[in-house]
C-alpha cells in the first residue's frame, strides 16, 4: 500500500470573492470548478482536478484529502485503521467534485482525512509533450507550482505519530521533545514518499489547521514570492527565513479569512531509510526559524 502526497485541502472562508481573489490572482492558482458557494482550484503544475477547495462559510480546515496508489491500498488502510480503532467511513465517487470512491477517516486528533485513488485528470499547464518549463502565458502573481504539505495540531501528537506510522506508512523525518527526559513529543514531521514532509503535527487544541504550504522552486522564488505579497498587501507572518527542521526556506503568510499559507522551498530527500532527526525543546526556536532564532507568538498561537 501507498500514499502519494497530500491531494487536497479543502477550507472555509469567510468571503468566496475575497479569497478567490488571493488564491488565483495573489497565489496564481486557476478555479477548475465552481458550485454552490464552493470553488475548486488547482496550480499550474498540477495534472488532478484541484487541490485547494474554499468553502463560503467560517473559517479553518474542513478535511485533508491523500491520494492513494491504487483500490488495494484503500482496501489495507481501511482494515488498519479500524484495527488501531478510529472511526472510518467509505466515501463515494461524487462526494468531492471529480473524485472517486474512497476512505474518510476521523483522525485521533478530529480532523477528517480523506483518501481516494481517482480523481479527473485534467494535466498541467505545460502539458506531456515536449513541455516549457512554465506556461507561456507567464505566471499570475506567485505563480505556486503545487501543494506541498500542512500542519495541523493535535492535542496527543504521539498517538497521531503512531496513527500515522501504523495505519499510512509515513515516517518522521524530524521530531521535537520535551520533558525533563526529553521523550515528550511535541511536534513530529513526517513523510510518505522522498520529501521532508508530506504532514507534520504540533501540540495543540484538536482539529485546527496551522498552515498549508505550496512547493516552491528555490530560495529566490520566494523573495519574488514576498514581494508580490508585499504588492497586494497580504498580511506576512514570518519569512523569508530558513528552517532548522527540514531545513527549507519560508514565508508564512495569512489568506483574507486568516487561513495560514505557506510557500516552501528547498529540504532534503528522505526514503525508507531515513534515520529520524531529533530537536530539543532548547532549540525550538532555531529549529523553526533558524534565521532569527525567535518565534513570533502569533505564529504559535494563531490556528484557523
Ligand atoms: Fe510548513
Amino acid at each position: 500500500m501507498s500514499v502519494l502526497r497530500l491531494g487536497y485541502v479543502h477550507i472555509n472562508v469567510t468571503n468566496l470573492a475575497e479569497a478567490r481573489d488571493h488564491y488565483v490572482n495573489t497565489l496564481g492558482m486557476d478555479v477548475i470548478h465552481e458550485d454552490d458557494g464552493t470553488a475548486y482550484l488547482k496550480s499550474w503544475d498540477e495534472a488532478d482536478h484541484h487541490s485547494v477547495v474554499l468553502h463560503e462559510g467560517g473559517v479553518g480546515l474542513v478535511k485533508l484529502g491523500y491520494k492513494v496508489a491504487d483500490d488495494q491500498s484503500l482496501a489495507d488502510i481501511e482494515k488498519r485503521a479500524q484495527a488501531f480503532g478510529a472511526t472510518v467511513d467509505r466515501m463515494s465517487k461524487g462526494d468531492n467534485a471529480s473524485v472517486g470512491d474512497g476512505l474518510r477517516i476521523t483522525l485521533p486528533s478530529d480532523h477528517t482525512l480523506e483518501l481516494y485513488s481517482e480523481i479527473e485528470y485534467v494535466g498541467t499547464a505545460t502539458g506531456l509533450w515536449n513541455p516549457d518549463p512554465w506556461p507561456r502565458g507567464g505566471l499570475r502573481g506567485i505563480g505556486v507550482p503545487r501543494l506541498d504539505h500542512t500542519l495541523i495540531t493535535t492535542e496527543d501528537p504521539a498517538l497521531l505519530e503512531r496513527f500515522f506510522e501504523d495505519v499510512l506508512d509515513f515516517r518522521a523525518a524530524e521530531r521535537l521533545v520535551g520533558g525533563p527526559d526529553n521523550d515528550d513529543l511535541v511536534a513530529s514531521w513526517m513523510f510518505c514518499g522522498e520529501q521532508p514532509h508530506d504532514i507534520a503535527f504540533v501540540k495543540g487544541a484538536n482539529g485546527k489547521l496551522h498552515h498549508f504550504a505550496y512547493h516552491m522552486p528555490d530560495w529566490s522564488a520566494l523573495l519574488h514570492a514576498s514581494d508580490v505579497m508585499s504588492m497586494h498587501d497580504v498580511p506576512i507572518d514570518f519569512g523569508p527565513a530558513r528552517h532548522g527542521v527540514t531545513r527549507g526556506e519560508t514565508v508564512y503568510f495569512f489568506d483574507p479569512s486568516g487561513n495560514r499559507n505557506e510557500v516552501f522551498s528547498g529540504g532534503y530527500r528522505t526514503g525508507k531509510d531515513w534515520r529520524t532527526i531529533t530537536w530539543t525543546m532548547d532549540q525550538a526556536a532555531r529549529g523553526i526559524n533558524y534565521t532569527h532564532r525567535e518565534i513570533d507568538q502569533q505564529f504559535l498561537s494563531v490556528v484557523t
